[in-house]
């Protein structure tokens, strides 16, 4: 199939590699013109692992290109948006205005009888207002909506092989014809198996907030528990092992730790729950405002440990290890670990701090810290070491080694990923979230 990507961020440029990959002809447009200068040599703007490769033999396919030419989408019958929408600047409502800006380019290049599918994430009514915006300016073309589940650091396989694949459609036979489409742009992924959900518009945009909403109450819920663990002596590691063999509520999402951050969670449920308000419903979510609470008590609690550990944080050296919001991604949008850093660093500490791939987002972000190249290095003369972001480089660490390193073994596990009874037996004051 002929297919257009329109904006290749962390979605985008995923989308459209994987669809080349898959035997489709790709074109990706973006108005940024440094991300598609770099993509228009199979190099990827971010750290995705998997991405490089996928670019490189697409790219050398001749099935995937990219152009800051929105006339370039003449050529292909099926329009993916894959935009951003941003947190507003003055409020927590989605900020649509790239989503408006991309079918208003798109929808001057569209011939009848082309589908055109949303995959940003949207507040519930956007799509139907959207599918006026068709009707009037590209009579005869559909809009579907296909929201995306993919997670950093696995979209590659979240995009090629999908855990289920929701398809909101308009009612009748353009619709109809829409979902037949979708499936065969999916052909792979629908052989395999994967179930598809035929829905609404509402429905689809629905499935995509509530699902992130949803994980973002888990692991609210698990750090809930680590508050309470906190003073009463439990462990929250244990608690969620125990309650996660439960089949009905399972152990995946049940890490404690300093929360959830990124480009998707944080201000999926603000969006959510503002576009709730709007529809006069503010009560029905009123839980994800206590959900945003509590994960973002969770870094001040970091903070406060090592103001504990230290007695005050004025020329405390701090090596704090990690700075992306997760590991195998350099994203810092909304990091805990990189607003902790900042933090310690306003309150006087000297901070030292390291990331395997998110150093250069980090300094852009915060050009006060101090950003070294490795564990070693940031531990080097550390009154404390505070671990925020659990890659294997630091999970990994040995706690002897990095002993010899510092002037004084305490050491902050912010993620709960490291084993805490090697660290004591090595002489560290260990001190955990939760536990
Ligand atoms: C998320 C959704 O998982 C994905 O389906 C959606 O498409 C986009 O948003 P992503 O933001 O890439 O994906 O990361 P995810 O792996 O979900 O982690 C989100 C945050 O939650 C990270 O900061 C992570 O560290 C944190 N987290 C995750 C926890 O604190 N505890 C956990 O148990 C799991």
């Amino acid at each position: 199939m002929r297919i257009s990507v329109i904006g290749v961020g962390y979605l985008g440029a995923v989308h459209a590699a994987a669809m080349a990959d898959l035997g489709h002809t790709v074109v990706g447009v973006d108005v940024d013109e440094a991300k598609i200068a770099a993509l228009s040599e199979a190099r990827a703007p971010f750290f995705e692992p998997g991405l490089p490769d996928l670019l490189a033999s697409a790219t050398a396919s001749g099935r995937l290109r990219f152009t800051t030419d929105f006339a370039a989408v003449a050529d292909a019958d099926v329009h993916f948006v894959a935009v951003g929408t941003p947190q507003s600047a003055d409020g927590d409502a989605a900020d649509l205005r790239f989503v408006d800006a991309a079918f208003a380019s798109l929808l001057e290049h569209v011939s009848p009888g082309d589908v055109i599918v949303g995959k940003s994430t949207v507040p519930v009514g956007t799509a139907s207002r959207l599918a006026q915006v068709v009707a009037e300016r590209a009579p005869g073309a559909t809009l579907a909506w296909n929201p995306e589940f993919l997670r950093e650091g696995f979209a590659v396989k979240d995009t090629v092989s999908p855990d289920r694949l929701v398809y909101g459609v308009p009612e009748g036979e353009a619709g109809a014809r829409a979902a037949r489409i979708l499936d065969e742009v999916y052909a792979s992924a629908v052989a395999a198996g994967t179930p598809v959900i035929v829905t609404d518009y509402a429905t689809a945009e629905l499935v995509k907030v509530a699902a992130n909403a949803f994980l973002a109450t888990k692991i609210s819920f698990i750090n809930a528990m680590a508050e309470i663990a906190e003073v009463t002596g439990a462990d929250v590691t244990q608690l969620a092992d125990a309650i996660g063999h439960d089949a009905r509520i399972g152990r995946r999402f049940l890490n404690a730790g300093v929360g959830f951050g990124g480009g998707c969670l944080p201000k999926d449920i603000r969006a959510f729950s503002a576009r709730a308000r709007e529809l006069g419903r503010g009560d029905s979510v009123r839980f994800l405002d206590e959900v945003d609470k509590i994960n973002l008590r969770r870094r001040d609690r970091v903070v406060e440990l090592v103001r504990e550990e230290c007695g005050g944080l004025e020329g405390v050296r701090v090596a704090v290890l990690g700075l992306a919001f997760k590991p195998h991604s350099d994203d810092i949008r909304d990091s805990p670990a990189l607003d902790i850093a900042m933090r310690l660093a306003d309150g006087g500490a000297v901070v030292t701090a390291t990331d395997p791939e998110a150093i250069a987002n980090a300094r852009r972000r915060a050009p006060q810290l101090a950003f070294v190249e490795s564990a070693a290095e940031a531990a080097a003369g550390a009154d404390i070491v505070v671990l925020i972001t659990e890659w294997p480089e630091f999970t990994g660490l040995d706690p002897e080694e990095l002993g010899a390193l510092v002037s004084h073994r305490v050491v902050v596990d912010g993620r709960n990923a490291l084993d805490a009874e090697r660290w004591r037996s090595a002489g560290w004051r260990f001190r955990g979230l939760g536990r």
